[in-house]
């Protein structure tokens, strides 16, 4: 037996350490499963994946993944499961994540997970805590403690990781961040960004029945036992704050995502902001039919950087303004404006277009095509790339701090006052009706 010595541990890492203690059964979940991938790739192998949640947005992804080995599938509406499950008679079917996610027998490499928000962050920490590399629709998770147990075991776990955000693997976005980084319309001083969407104003139906295809009890996962809300499943879920976060909730990862990848807020010196919000009054039940919010991050020696939202139909200022001058609906055309010393940038999930820079000067391509975001996925658990050059650009590290971004707008509206964000600063740290917002209570049988 080796004699454990702290810093021959230190020198070799935890992770040769548990290979080290691997003949004695000791590996971990994580090293278990790396070694049976790697095993697999070196045989020209497919991978093992599961898909929880199969129809919409999971029939897509899919869709994405269907040349690997689908060995399970999980959807907790029999007519999607049924339909799905005839097309990979192979898989096996399951009704419930949790069952799915602890049968060794499944041996997976990965699991999609494309089910309504509330269940995305306890079935992904199941995955992540197994070993398993997770890919999960945005937003990641619906509450800022589950972003950020998720960040953690992701990194603890080393699993590879991506967030849904499909439009960050797109050639658009890419010209926009080399455009912003290179100085195109000199420093950005703010950034309005909108959707004219509206995921708005549940309501409860006491008494309503729920679809016979559907397990109403498993779709409500870790949340508290209620009626049936009729018309709810599929889709309208999003107009709930108990399962959703509205309009900024939905769209906010896709389209946030392009500022903050531009201006890398992602990086801890952004962490701090002020939240300002403008809304209809509060309901408890529904999100609202519009929302504005404003992230306002300080800066050393100069004002602070304005990053703006607007949903539901508002029309930021600015852009009404630049619309109306040069006889264009940018507003119709474009949801990002990027607001510089030297001019302007509007941007889409397609095409970008530079205003009142006569000079606006070339950038050079410094960011490479993507192969693909599932592929980015799906050649890292190949690699073993969890991080770094190599690992899908929407992995949990990065998609953490996007989705606390738009969770944090969505709190400052709920609690109806301006509010001090900082990522770095523990949950426990904020005012209870905050905290109260970051974090869900489970009912038993389900965990984070
Ligand atoms: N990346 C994108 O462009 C994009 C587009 C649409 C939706 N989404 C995201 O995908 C997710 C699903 O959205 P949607 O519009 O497809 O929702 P949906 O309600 O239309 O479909 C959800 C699917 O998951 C199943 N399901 C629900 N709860 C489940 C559970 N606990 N276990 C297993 N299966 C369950 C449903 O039966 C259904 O098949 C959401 O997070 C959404 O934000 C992403």
């Amino acid at each position: 037996m080796h004699r454990f010595d702290r810093r021959r541990f230190i020198a070799l890492g935890a992770a040769s350490v548990a290979s080290l203690l691997a003949p004695w059964g000791c590996a971990t979940s994580r090293e278990r499963v790396a070694t049976r991938t790697a095993r697999r790739v070196a045989k020209g192998d497919r991978l093992r994946l599961a898909i929880i949640g199969v129809a919409n947005q999971g029939g897509a992804n899919l869709d994405a993944v269907k040349d690997e080995e689908i060995v399970a599938l999980c959807d907790v509406d029999a007519t999607y499961l049924d339909a799905v499950g005839s097309r990979f008679p192979q898989a096996l079917r399951f009704r419930d994540g949790r069952e799915l996610l602890t049968n060794d027998k499944l041996d997976l490499d990965g699991v999609v997970i494309s089910t309504p928000d509330h269940t995305h962050a306890p079935l992904a920490a199941m995955a992540l805590r197994s070993g398993i590399a997770t890919y999960v629709e945005k937003p990641l998770t619906h509450t800022i403690d589950e972003c950020r147990t998720l960040a953690k075991l992701a990194r603890d776990n080393g699993c590879v990781t991506q967030m849904g955000t499909l439009i960050h693997a797109g050639r658009n976005y890419r010209r926009v961040v080399e455009a912003i980084r290179g100085g195109v319309i000199g420093r950005v001083t703010q950034v309005d960004t909108w959707c004219p969407k509206s995921w708005c104003c549940g309501k409860l139906t006491p008494g309503a029945a729920a679809p016979a295809t559907l397990d109403w009890n498993l779709w409500q996962g870790p949340t508290q036992p209620t009626d049936y809300v009729e018309g709810i499943h599929p889709a309208n879920w999003r107009s709930h704050w108990r399962y959703g976060t509205g309009t900024l909730g939905d769209m906010g990862c896709h389209i946030l995502d392009l500022p903050m990848w531009a201006l890398g807020l992602d990086d801890p010196k952004w962490s701090r902001c002020e939240i300002y919000t403008e809304g209809p009054p509060l309901d408890a039940v529904g999100c609202p039919p519009w929302l504005e919010v404003s992230w306002a991050f300080p800066q050393p020696g100069s004002d602070p950087l304005i990053l703006r939202w607007f949903d539901g139909g508002r029309v930021p200022p600015l852009v009404q303004e630049l619309g109306a001058k040069d006889r264009q609906d940018y507003f119709g055309r474009y949801m990002v404006c990027f607001q510089g010393t030297r001019g302007f940038l509007m941007a889409n999930y397609g095409e970008f277009a530079v205003l009142q820079v006569p000079d606006a000067p070339t950038v050079a391509r410094s960011i490479p095509d993507s192969p693909g975001h599932h592929r980015e996925w799906l050649d890292g658990i190949r690699t073993g790339r969890a991080e770094g050059e190599g690992s899908p650009l929407c992995r949990f590290s990065y998609a953490t701090a996007l989705t606390e971004l738009v969770l944090s707008g969505t709190i400052a509206y709920r609690i109806g006052r301006p509010l001090t964000w900082d990522r770095r600063r523990p949950i426990a740290a904020f005012d209870a009706d905050v905290r109260g917002l970051c974090t869900a209570t489970y009912r038993e049988g389900w965990r984070l």
